[in-house]
């Protein structure tokens, strides 16, 4: 195998995650960290930057969910008998890390269309964690578990669609007000 040059050699660990029960945890780590994350730095953080009175309800009402889903995950764990413990949720932070970036080259007219769309990325970022978890929770039989996130992706699923529709109103908002200024 060829190295690249100037890198030192990688090291590699033997997988430290061997049974489904394992991987749930992990899964269930990682939910936590998303919805604790959310609620206390990333939502909050997006609703100073809002501007659009709509969209800031439709993400205020997500983020008391939001609240709500952290607190489901811990359930989770406790229903399996283990302690409820975080784990790195590197896709959240990437995505949060981006839309920071971005969001500011943006006019202030068209920002609530980036502002939305990144709400909504984070929802999909949600729900295929969601999908994930719960096929693990099934397949393992833990029903209390599966309960507890289906509970969860359902208004994940909800919230999407809400901000669905303000995506489509601010998209045809702010070209609408590029037009006229145009004029
Ligand atoms: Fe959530
Ligand atoms: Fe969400």
């Amino acid at each position: 195998m060829s190295a690249i040059p100037g890198k030192a050699p990688s090291v590699k660990l033997p997988p430290q995650i061997e049974s489904g029960s394992e991987l749930l945890l992990e899964e269930l780590g990682r939910l936590l960290t998303v919805e604790e994350t959310l609620a206390k730095v990333v939502l909050p953080e997006l609703l100073r930057e809002l501007q659009d009175k709509e969209l800031l309800t439709a993400v205020d009402d997500h983020l008391q969910e939001t609240q709500g889903h952290a607190g489901r995950v811990k359930e989770a764990f406790l229903a399996i008998g283990a302690m409820p413990a975080g784990r790195p949720a590197l896709g959240l932070e990437g995505l949060r890390v981006e839309h920071k970036a971005f969001a500011p080259q943006v006019v202030p007219g068209a920002r609530s269309v980036v502002h939305c769309a990144a709400a909504m990325g984070v929802e999909h970022y949600e729900i295929n964690a969601y999908d994930s978890a719960i096929g693990l929770a099934r397949a393992l039989g833990a029903q209390e578990v599966e309960r507890l996130l289906r509970a969860n992706l359902d208004q994940e699923v909800a919230a999407l669609q809400t901000l669905g529709r303000h995506a489509s109103r601010l998209a045809r908002l702010a070209v609408e007000e590029r037009t006229v200024s145009q004029v």
